[in-house]
């Protein structure tokens, strides 16, 4: 006779298979390429700034954020069926404004930071059903740098061309005040498929 263990197993395998549910396997490789895209896009965006900032200051990286950041993500995204973007609760460039999901996680986050969690372990993925589809979905934390106060921080972390520059572009930044041990936002990933 089976035991109570190898019918669950049973029914549950059949329930993943006729249901078209996200099976644990899809989801742990979903999270592994979501953390693989998100090392190679803040790899890059790393460079873009340094060779910026290099050539031309901080003022001149302020173009060069606005300009590279959507190129970066296309580049990234071309061969794959994940979409990243950055978000946060205190955005620059309105497209990068949460949706409800990303607010709700985002709010998680501060919250378990607060709770004393260390923001490099800060990360939540979930597989969410609609009628027709299956929509994973993976979030991880950014920290606040040293480097990043220097357009994220306050009026006087902000040199006055950078402020210049940032006002003009961003007439709705919301994304300064920033400080060391903060959480300035997250990457986020997330992928389609027909159920
Ligand atoms: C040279 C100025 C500059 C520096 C330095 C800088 N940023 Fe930004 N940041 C920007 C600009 C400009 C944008 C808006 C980009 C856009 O239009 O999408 C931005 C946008 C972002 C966003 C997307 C959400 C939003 O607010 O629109 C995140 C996340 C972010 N920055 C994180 C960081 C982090 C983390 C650092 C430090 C490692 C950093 N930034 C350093 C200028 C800067």
């Amino acid at each position: 006779m089976r035991s109570l263990l190898q019918i669950a197993l049973l029914v549950s395998a059949t329930l993943l298979a006729t249901t078209g549910m996200a099976s644990p396997d899809k989801q742990q490789q979903f999270v592994a390429d979501s953390k693989k895209l998100i090392k190679a896009l803040a790899s890059d965006l790393q460079h873009t700034m340094k060779t910026a900032v290099k050539s031309g200051g901080f003022e001149q990286a302020v173009s060069a954020c606005q300009i590279q950041a959507p190129m970066i993500k296309q580049g990234h995204n071309q061969d794959s069926d994940l979409k990243i973007k950055r978000t946060s609760l205190k955005w620059r460039n309105p497209n990068n404004s949460p949706d409800d999901w990303e607010r709700q996680v985002l709010l998680a986050f501060e919250q378990k930071k607060q709770a004393g969690i260390s923001i490099k372990k800060l990360h939540h993925s979930e597989v969410i059903k609609t009628e027709t589809t299956l929509e994973y979905r993976f979030m991880k934390a950014i920290p606040i740098k040293p480097v990043c106060l220097k357009c994220h921080g306050d009026e006087k972390q902000i040199a006055a061309p950078v402020a210049t520059a940032l006002k003009q572009q961003y007439p709705l930044d919301n994304a300064t005040q920033f400080k060391l041990g903060d959480i300035r936002g997250a990457f986020s990933v997330r992928k389609t498929v027909e159920r």
